[in-house]
């Protein structure tokens, strides 16, 4: 419970979900943390939470889209602690569309939310760690959608994607002055079944609509590794892990949190293996030379393999 001692956090985008829970994480292992949020109520009832438990914390209501709302946050909380030594951003607002369909203003809304939010909650913090001398840690939150192209969402995907090699670079930048900048990235997460998707796709008769990113819960599990949604709280462990000394020696990185969804071979399906010998298999493959089939593996081969 002191992984963090003496250490001062910023949380951009603190809803009771991903930025709560790591604002809650961040405060029990000893951080005093800011929590903010365009919603000002949501900023406030995490930092009352926080202080409940007996953890420091403020709240202050901003935009991280904003240059000036987020100079104002980083001036508030270190005028208010003293310093700064962690920030961890996950604010933005995701819109789905085709890109056939897709309005103008989401997409720049989608630029704005996630890569110009990183860029300005970087930036500021950056500036505050090097006035007060920390070797700070700067964290974003993405998505798998920074590493994979998703239908209907290409404005996600590319604004993740954008905020993902943000973060790379600025760890450049800023590795000299002992700054790490590193990344966590969840695949689709357990409270977004019951906050968002809806009660239909419980239902094994359920059909998805026509738009195609849509599949239902039991068709997102089944590609999981370790058959779980990941939660909150394994995201609140990742970055207390990024925030804290332990990670002194990492920066540039990005830690998927994703049941194993990533480094899965795409076409595999976990759970599910092929039950044919080796040696059938080998019959009943052919070898092509030039283009054209000549005999089978088992020829190629000689003898049968010997699995024992
Ligand atoms: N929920 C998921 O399944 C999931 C999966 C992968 C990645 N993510 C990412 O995790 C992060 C948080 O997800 P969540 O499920 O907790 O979302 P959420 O919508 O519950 O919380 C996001 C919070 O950010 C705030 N916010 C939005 N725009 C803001 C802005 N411009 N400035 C300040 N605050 C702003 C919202 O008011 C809200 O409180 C997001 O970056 C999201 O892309 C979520």
């Amino acid at each position: 419970m002191d992984r963090l001692n003496n250490k001062v956090a910023i949380v951009f985008g603190a809803g009771p979900n991903i930025g709560g829970t790591i604002a809650h994480f961040l405060a029990r292992e000893g951080a005093k943390v800011c929590v903010t949020d365009v919603n000002e109520s949501a900023a406030a009832a995490a930092a009352d939470f926080i202080r409940a438990r007996g953890w420091e914390a403020m709240s202050l209501v901003g935009d991280a889209r904003n240059d000036a709302d987020v100079q104002r946050i980083v001036a508030t909380t270190v005028e208010r602690y003293g310093r700064l030594d962690v920030a961890v951003n996950m604010a933005g607002r995701v819109h789905w569309d085709d890109v056939l369909s897709m309005k103008l203003d989401d997409w720049h809304d989608s630029v704005a939310s996630f890569a110009t939010a990183g860029l300005l909650t970087t930036q500021h913090a950056a500036r505050a760690m090097l006035a007060c001398g920390a070797q700070g840690s700067i964290i974003h939150l993405l998505s798998t959608a920074a590493h994979f192209g998703e239908a209907d969402g290409a404005a996600y995907c590319a604004a993740k994607a954008a905020l993902l090699n943000f973060a790379r670079s600025a760890a450049m930048d800023l590795a000299h002055h002992g700054i790490r900048v590193n990344t966590v990235t969840p695949c689709s997460m357990e409270h977004q079944l019951w906050t968002t998707m809806r009660d239909e796709m419980f239902d094994p008769n359920w059909q998805p609509p026509a738009r195609r990113g849509f599949y239902s819960r039991q068709e997102y599990l089944d590609q999981l590794p370790l058959r779980r949604f990941p939660r909150a709280s394994d995201l609140a462990w990742a970055t207390v892990f990024l925030a804290s000394d332990e990670s002194s020696c990492m920066t540039g990185a990005d830690l998927p949190v994703d049941a194993g969804l990533r480094f899965k071979y795409p076409t595999w399906t976990p759970g599910r293996h092929d039950p044919r010998d080796i040696n059938d298999y080998a019959r009943a493959t052919k070898v092509t030379r030039y283009g054209e089939a000549q005999e089978n593996l088992t020829d190629l081969l000689g003898d049968p393999i010997d699995r024992s």
